[in-house]
């Protein structure tokens, strides 16, 4: 008899754990008939907001370990997220298998959809600070989904939190900063600038900070690397054509893929080392 003979089939299996068989029924097709590469386009948006749903949950898991003070895990939650956007930036450069003629030949269908209603890439934003008021009124005819964006704007971001473990120990971070208004966006401060420069320049007793400040890095380069690669295949799939959710396109987008999660982790680049050297 062979092995895989002696196997029972049991009741939970590979495809009633993962609900496989509900998972592949969840791509339908709106052009008739189907245009071939819309099914592409399906599975791509649908794989994104899969990824978008376990960073969201590594993200909460991050403000965790913040809140607990461990640094160690919070390197491990974001060498995941980082992995993660290195893969979502690959899907996207997926999209270059889709020629201008072929995304017109359904685009019309999914109108008015948009990324703009991406209730969790949303979420990722608003969770790691930055909250533009702007994004709300995409939701208004979802009003469960206004209200959690409503919701994360009242709390501290990961940004936020990271500073108040930063505080927590012993490096001294300005009263107005860990008390500021946090639904407000992010201004940056040169005085943390010369907080997380002292840091960087200090590395002997501080080494287990410059790693996390690095490994933050690595994950804001992966966010901004997303929005630019996104940006440039939005110019090579439609040009200067208007977005589905209204805008202008590829000039919106190119004023989106300056935003950083972590300015000041960026600036102090500029600090270090003295002018010429
Ligand atoms: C042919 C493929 C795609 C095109 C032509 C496209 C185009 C656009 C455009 C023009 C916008 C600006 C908003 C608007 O006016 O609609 C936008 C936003 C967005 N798209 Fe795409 N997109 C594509 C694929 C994707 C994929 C695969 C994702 C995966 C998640 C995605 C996620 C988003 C998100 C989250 C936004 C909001 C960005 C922000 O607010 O900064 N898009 N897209």
């Amino acid at each position: 008899m062979k092995e895989y003979e002696k196997l029972e089939l049991k009741e939970l299996n590979y495809n009633s754990y993962l609900k496989v068989p509900e998972l592949l029924d969840l791509q339908k097709e709106l052009s008739t008939p189907p245009h071939h590469d819309e099914m592409f386009f399906i599975i791509i948006h649908q794989a994104a907001e899969l990824w978008f749903k376990l960073m969201l949950h590594e993200t909460n898991g991050l403000i965790h370990d913040f809140q607990k003070n461990s640094v160690s895990r919070a390197l491990k939650k974001l060498k995941r997220l980082t992995r993660v956007m290195d893969l979502m930036v690959k899907q996207i450069n997926l999209l270059n298998t889709l020629t201008p003629v072929e995304f017109a030949g359904f685009r019309d269908h999914l109108r008015p959809a948009s990324g703009f209603q991406s209730i969790q890439f949303r979420v990722m934003e608003f969770t790691f600070g930055i909250r533009e008021e702007f994004f709300i009124r995409f939701f208004e005819k979802e009003p469960e989904k206004k209200k959690i964006l409503e919701s994360i704007k009242d709390k501290k971001s990961v940004y936020d939190e990271f500073l108040a473990c930063l505080n927590r120990n012993g490096f001294s971070i300005p009263k107005e900063i860990l008390e500021r208004d946090v639904s407000t966006s992010w201004k940056l401060s040169d005085e943390l600038v010369q907080t997380i420069k002292t840091i960087y320049e200090n590395p002997k007793e501080n080494y287990h900070w410059v790693l996390l400040f690095e490994s933050m890095l690595d994950f804001d380069e992966k966010f901004a690397l997303w929005r630019s690669t996104h940006m440039l295949m939005v110019a090579r799939t439609i040009g200067m054509k208007m977005g589905t959710g209204g805008s202008s396109g590829y000039n919106f987008l190119a004023g989106r893929a300056e935003h950083r999660f972590f300015p000041e982790l960026w600036a102090v680049r500029t600090e270090v080392g003295g002018e010429y050297s």
